[in-house]
């Protein structure tokens, strides 16, 4: 198969986004949002020189692959992935929109990032370094970095505006958004984890942890949005790989740390671009982390 050059911005005739993250594209059509990923791919909160052909593909096409599955859970904001049924002026745009965009309910999103760890990485292993604990939860002492949590935990953070998110209590979630919401959160995300890392596990990767967002609706009804267990969202390892007691490979951006590191990037602008093998080696992974997960080719 021929590679596509990577989407890095999406123009519908001219029409600019009216509003970008660091991945994803975002056109208002007032009840609903076309959500298009594109192929920027982020690292150290910043989104790097050179696009992933066909990542954003990837992270549509797992997102709902995931939705499906996970739709007697929470329901969520998907209303097809068929360019199809988009609004009619939606249509014309398929070429660049077909198999990476989304028509979504548009909600309000909680300010909140739903955290599910299995594994101690990442900001948890910083945490629990530096006291024992992760967002208020008491863990055993003796664990060391990578390691399985006794079992599941929810760490929400807070969502930055710049930078890092930050990782707070349940107790100071909740005075942001409401206790009862928080933990109604609180289960449902823990229960899409445990579904995500049983699913993850019978292909042979590990779900260490991974990041919900939930919106709500306009009659108040809790829904799952954003992007659902993909690569981006989700810290995932390989199982035949997995040593605890460090760092683990990172399934599909490790040849981007490891390139990030060899050049000495010191994580500040201006952002590097990557070299061709490590665009295309990494492109291999994220194709290979959907192909195992959902036992099919991309479309
Ligand atoms: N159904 C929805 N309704 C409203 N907002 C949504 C919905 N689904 C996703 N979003 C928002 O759209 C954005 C997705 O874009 P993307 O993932 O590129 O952003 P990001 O870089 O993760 O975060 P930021 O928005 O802070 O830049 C997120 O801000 C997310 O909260
Ligand atoms: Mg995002």
């Amino acid at each position: 198969m021929p590679v596509a050059a990577p989407l890095l911005e999406t123009r519908l005739s001219g029409l600019a986004p009216h509003r970008q993250g660091k991945v994803r594209d975002i056109f208002d059509l007032g009840d609903s949002l076309v959500m298009v990923a594109t192929d920027r791919i982020s690292a150290f909160d910043y989104v790097l020189g050179s696009g992933i052909p066909d990542k954003g593909k990837v992270l549509t096409q797992l997102s709902a692959f995931w939705f499906g599955k996970t739709g007697t859970i929470v329901p969520n904001h998907v209303l097809t992935t068929d360019v199809r049924e988009y609004p009619a002026a939606m249509q014309e745009h398929a070429e660049i929109l077909a198999g990476r965009s989304m028509l979504v309910r548009k909600t309000n999103p909680v300010p909140i990032e739903c955290v599910a760890r299995g594994y101690l990485s990442g900001s948890g292993w910083k945490e629990y370094q530096a006291s024992g604990a992760v967002c208020g939860i008491a863990l055993p002492n003796d664990l060391r970095e990578s390691d399985r949590l006794p079992q599941p935990i929810f760490t929400p953070a807070t969502k930055a505006t710049t930078g890092h998110d930050v990782n707070v209590s349940e107790a100071e979630a909740g005075r942001l958004v409401g206790p009862a919401l928080v933990e109604r959160l609180r289960v449902l995300t823990l229960e899409l984890y445990e579904f995500g890392a049983a699913h993850a596990e019978a292909c042979g990767i590990i779900l260490a942890d991974t990041k919900f967002e939930f919106g709500l609706t306009d009659t108040g009804e809790v829904i799952l949005i954003d992007e659902v267990l993909t690569p981006d969202s989700s810290r995932y390892w390989p199982k035949d790989q997995y040593v605890p007691g460090g760092p683990q490979p990172s399934f599909d951006k490790q040849y981007v740390r490891d390139y990030l590191e060899q050049i000495r990037w010191n994580k500040q602008p201006p952002v590097p671009s990557l070299p061709d093998d490590v665009v295309m080696r990494t492109r291999e992974k994220y194709l290979e982390a959907y192909r195992r997960l959902t036992g099919k080719e991309l479309d």
